[in-house]
């Protein structure tokens, strides 16, 4: 049976919206069946109404603890059965209770080749460096800040005259490529992980 997945995003959604094409072009092997915001003007609460996926928004400052508003978003996920957290741009840091719940199915995309760049602004902190390769990450996540298993990654050059807005795009069209393809990979089983490494196993190796 295919993974039910729900996917974290509090802003513009355009990973979800990579995650959505792909799964109608090629196939995820699994079904987005929820998207989570903690932003009731997210974009990507659009996007899954677009496209008939149920979509939740649970305002943060209705509950006093972060874990007890992760405790409430437990319960939606439980109750939708979901196998895999998918954050896409997620702007809270989820509580060590929630992460442990989930351990081993929550995964995330960052700007940036971990573990350079952690943190908000990735891509920023990169250009301003002045490193001359950046990238993107997909990891596993654990209980520290973009400190999980890494399951992909993949660097872009950043030229002497590009302007911040032009890498950003470019790292975009990365992430849109690469996020897909992990979340297939957990779909199908292939992502296995060994301390801090994960193999990526082939289709033959399953089973
Ligand atoms: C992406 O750059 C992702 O790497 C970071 O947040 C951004 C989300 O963009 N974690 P979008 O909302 O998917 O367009």
């Amino acid at each position: 049976m295919g993974k039910r997945i729900a996917v974290f995003a509090s802003g513009f959604g355009s990973n979800l919206q990579a995650l959505i094409d792909y799964n109608k072009n090629h196939s995820l092997k699994g079904e987005i069946v929820l998207v989570f915001s903690n932003n009731k003007d997210a974009h990507a609460l659009n996007r899954a109404k677009k496209n008939k996926i149920k979509s939740v928004f649970l305002d943060p400052s209705a509950y006093g603890k972060r874990e007890q508003y992760d405790k409430k978003i437990i319960e939606l996920l439980e109750e939708e059965k979901i196998d895999l957290v998918v954050l896409a741009g997620y702007m809270l840091l989820l509580s060590q209770g929630f992460v442990r719940k989930f351990k081993n199915r929550i995964i995330n995309i960052h700007p940036a080749l971990l573990p350079s760049f952690k943190g908000t602004h990735g891509i920023k902190d990169a250009y301003e460096y002045g490193a001359k390769v950046t990238g993107v990450t997909v990891h596993f996540v654990d209980e520290g800040l973009d400190s999980g298993p890494i399951i992909l990654q993949q660097a872009v050059d950043i030229d002497q005259d590009e302007s911040v807005e032009e890498l950003e795009e470019k790292i975009h069209r990365i992430e849109h490529k690469i996020y897909p393809l992990a979340v297939k990979y957990f779909c199908e089983d292939r992502l296995k992980i060994e301390g801090k490494k994960v193999k990526i196993l082939n289709k033959n190796d399953i089973g």
